[in-house]
């Protein structure tokens, strides 16, 4: 019998050493910690050094998740790392290859901001799924901080940096139990990162742009409302695929932009509190990390067990979002 299922047998984290509490950012911009802690649930955050690389972020928290599943880096065939924050624009993805030493690995970047791991996943288990790869390592990383405009209350705020990562394997029964992804690119103003340029003659009659990309921007509101809205919707269209009922989730692993929109997608789904899994004080939102960085906290801890039922779901630029059911362990 083919090993055409998959199993997610193993996970790791890393974050940077420096942590910035909300009271410390009242020295860069108007606010407070009982705004930032009342509105979003976040305490804190950490930062990348100028000396840190998300390439080593990721590397590190591959690292974990490799020994967690019990494989060496040699046999890998595949890295997928979703980041919207790569050290080259080319990509990352290479380079954590060469750091693991994964030197049988293909390896790319995959962006979709902060539903970059639930699209990384259902994109990694196509390969296994139709027979292509056997161990695929799936990244979540990003460094926000240098992208964030540090004067601008309404984002600084909010962002942290991190990495998590997954290791997929072909398994015989398919643990990857139903998913949903959407896009509406109509959307695309409410959450930015754009590039600007001007216009600079080349040569008579070409023009070309020179630029740089610019802060992120955000509609915060629009953003709040989309997810409040789109997100349950999406649990349960991935669950109607699974053929599950929503009292057969145990965890609920949400990505962590906001302790409100966990809240209320959790109130809208009718899934109990205790099932709800939430790091966002310590680390705010770290876009693509956020869902493996909570997924690795809470097996490490001990919370998820082999053969717990998850749903997680990313939410954020693009607009994209997704959800993804899965089951934990081998
Ligand atoms: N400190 C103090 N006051 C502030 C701050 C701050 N850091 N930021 C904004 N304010 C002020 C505003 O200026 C406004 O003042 P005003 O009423 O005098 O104009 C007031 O607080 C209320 O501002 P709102 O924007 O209405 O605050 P809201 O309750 O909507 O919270 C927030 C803002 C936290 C950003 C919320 O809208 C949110 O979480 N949105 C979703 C963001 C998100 O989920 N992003 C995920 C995707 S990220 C990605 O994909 C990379």
């Amino acid at each position: 019998m083919q090993n055409l299922g998959v199993a997610i047998t193993g996970s790791g984290s890393a974050v940077p050493a420096t942590s910035l509490e909300n009271q410390r950012l009242t020295e860069l911009v108007e606010t407070s910690d009982e705004w930032i802690a009342t509105r979003t649930g976040i305490r804190q955050r950490r930062l990348a050094l100028p000396d840190e690389s998300l390439s080593s972020l990721a590397t590190a928290a591959a690292h974990q998740a490799i020994a967690a599943a019990g494989i060496t880096a040699a046999d890998l065939d595949l890295i997928v790392l979703a980041t919207s924050t790569p050290d080259d624009l080319f990509g990352s993805a290479c380079q954590v290859q060469a750091q693991l030493g994964a030197t049988q690995a293909v390896a790319f970047d995959l962006t979709a901001a902060c539903s970059g791991f639930v699209f990384g996943l259902v994109t990694a288990a196509q390969y296994i799924k139709t027979g292509v790869y056997q161990n695929v390592l799936l990244i979540g990383a990003d460094i926000l901080s240098r992208w964030v405009d540090w004067q601008d209350r309404r984002t600084c705020v909010l962002f942290g940096d991190g990495a998590g990562a997954v290791v997929l394997q072909a398994a015989v029964s398919d643990r990857l139990l139903g998913f949903a992804l959407k896009s509406d690119g109509r959307q695309n103003h409410h959450l930015n990162l754009p590039y600007a340029g001007s216009s600079k003659e080349l040569i008579p009659g070409i023009k070309v742009t020179k630029g740089s990309y610019q802060p992120i921007e955000m509609n915060g509101k629009e953003v709040y409302r989309f997810a409040v809205q789109r997100v349950p919707e999406i649990i349960d269209k991935a669950l109607f695929a699974a053929n599950l009922s929503v009292d057969e989730i145990d965890w609920l692993v949400l990505h962590q932009a906001n302790q409100r929109i966990i809240d209320a997608v959790a109130q809208r789904l009718n899934i109990a509190e205790h099932k709800v899994i939430s790091n966002l004080a310590q680390y705010g939102n770290t876009s693509a990390a956020s869902i493996p960085l909570a997924l690795d906290e809470a097996v490490r801890q001990g919370k998820i067990k082999p053969n717990d039922i998850i749903a997680a779901s990313g939410f954020g630029a693009g607009l994209t979002w997704g959800a993804a059911i899965f089951q934990w362990g081998k």
